[in-house]
């Protein structure tokens, strides 16, 4: 029998700073009204200084880790879907694979904005089934605060950041990720973009000054692509794993306009209680949306064992994409002991000086081996 990846661990982290709507509105021309009406947004996450998208990774990841009972060196493969990773190489997936001391992981970044987070799972869960490895660690992390024009009333008003981690085993009984879709129209890429810094356009004094290293939006184009795009992938990816709609217990939408999820719900025709919203109060936090939201409603009880949920994204690329998991695990989970999270706790100490032995050994060897 081939393997499915199941989902045995979650966890989420979302900075502790808030960013209300009124504090939005002492920066630029906008209203709390105005953001909730067209919006569905109160308020949002920003990182603090020193927080970036491999410290928060992590801690979503620990989270995540410790619920499955899984040592990090168990770990075969971690994948981040980032589109603000810390730098353009090394991975930030590779700076979260060193802070867990997750020793035997391969580890890549994996882009594809809004709809990064599935498409790393439906990648991770494609490599489970074929054998090639056990267990994974998926996480989709954003810093969007650092790369939002907080001048721009437009698209400021919109984003957060955070991030969400699920853990993914193989496993031959019943359920797991059942099946996914994966879609693109790189004609829309002008859409939704962060036009300098790549090659196209080298970080220069020219694109510092035009701003040109801030996310751009066309809103409502990708407003209506979204509208159209939800409901397809749903009934697409349902379709795929021989399911219908009135078997879905719970959807998972991109948290990214209430609006949006709405419409998505009435071309379904589904009740709005079985499509979850976190929006209100994390703003749209791209790759990690999807993550933080799973991990709250499993936390909130909505999800039981046996529940069809359909996880389903929109976003820069054009991409989307959704994946439908029956879930595997009993709920509620007993939280580790004291004596498990303390040995968890020394673990990543020990990660930490791992990885401090391993760069001063290398200095060392550079020194000893100089001509
Ligand atoms: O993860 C994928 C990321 N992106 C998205 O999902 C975005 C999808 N699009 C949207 O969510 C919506 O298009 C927005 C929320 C971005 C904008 O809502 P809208 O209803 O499409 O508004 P609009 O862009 O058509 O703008 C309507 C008016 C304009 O004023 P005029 O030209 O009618 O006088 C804007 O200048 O609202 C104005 N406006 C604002 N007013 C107050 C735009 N932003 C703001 C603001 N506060 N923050």
């Amino acid at each position: 029998m081939t393997a499915a990846a199941h989902v045995i661990g979650w966890g989420k982290y979302v900075p502790v700073r808030v960013l209300t709507n009124e504090d939005l509105a002492s920066m630029v021309d906008t209203s709390d009204d105005w953001i909730r009406t067209r919006t569905g947004i109160a308020e949002r996450r920003v990182a603090v200084d020193g927080e970036t998208t491999a410290s928060m990774a992590t801690r979503a990841a620990r989270q995540a880790l410790g619920i499955a009972g899984l040592n990090p060196i168990q770990l075969d493969l971690i994948v981040v879907a980032t589109a603000t990773p810390d730098h353009s190489f090394p991975a930030t997936a590779c700076l979260v694979q060193d802070a867990l001391g997750a020793a035997h992981a391969a580890a890549f970044d994996l882009s594809a904005g809004c709809s990064g987070f599935i498409y790393a799972l439906s990648v991770a869960a494609d490599l489970i089934a074929c054998g090639a490895y056990e267990n994974v660690l998926v996480i989709g992390a954003e810093t969007l605060s650092r790369i939002t024009n907080w001048g721009d009333r437009a698209t400021c008003v919109l984003f957060g950041d955070g991030a969400g981690a699920l853990v993914l085993q193989a496993n031959g009984g019943d359920g797991g990720v059942l099946s996914s879709v994966l879609g693109a129209d790189g004609s829309g890429g002008e859409l939704l973009c962060l036009p300098a810094g790549g090659s196209r356009e080298p970080a220069s004094h020219r694109t510092v000054t035009e701003g040109r290293h801030y996310i751009q939006m066309k809103g409502r184009e990708v407003f209506r692509f979204a509208a159209r795009i939800m409901p397809q992938a749903t009934r697409q990816v349902l379709e795929r794993a021989g399911l219908d709609i009135s078997d879905v217990n719970l959807i998972i939408p991109h948290q990214a306009n209430q609006r949006i999820m709405d419409t998505a719900t009435r071309a379904l025709g589904v009740s709005p209680g079985m499509v979850f919203s976190n929006l209100e109060r994390y703003g749209n936090t791209s790759a990690a949306s999807i993550p933080v939201a799973l991990c709250e409603a499993v936390e909130q009880g909505l999800v039981h064992r046996n529940d069809v949920v359909v996880c389903v994204g929109f976003g820069a690329g054009l991409t989307w994409g959704a994946a439908a998991i029956r879930w595997s695990v009993p709920l509620p989970q007993e939280p580790p002991s004291r004596w498990t999270q303390m040995w968890y706790r020394i673990n990543y100490v020990y990660a930490g000086l791992r990885s401090w032995v391993r760069r001063l050994l290398r200095r060392l060897l550079a020194l000893w081996t100089r001509e």
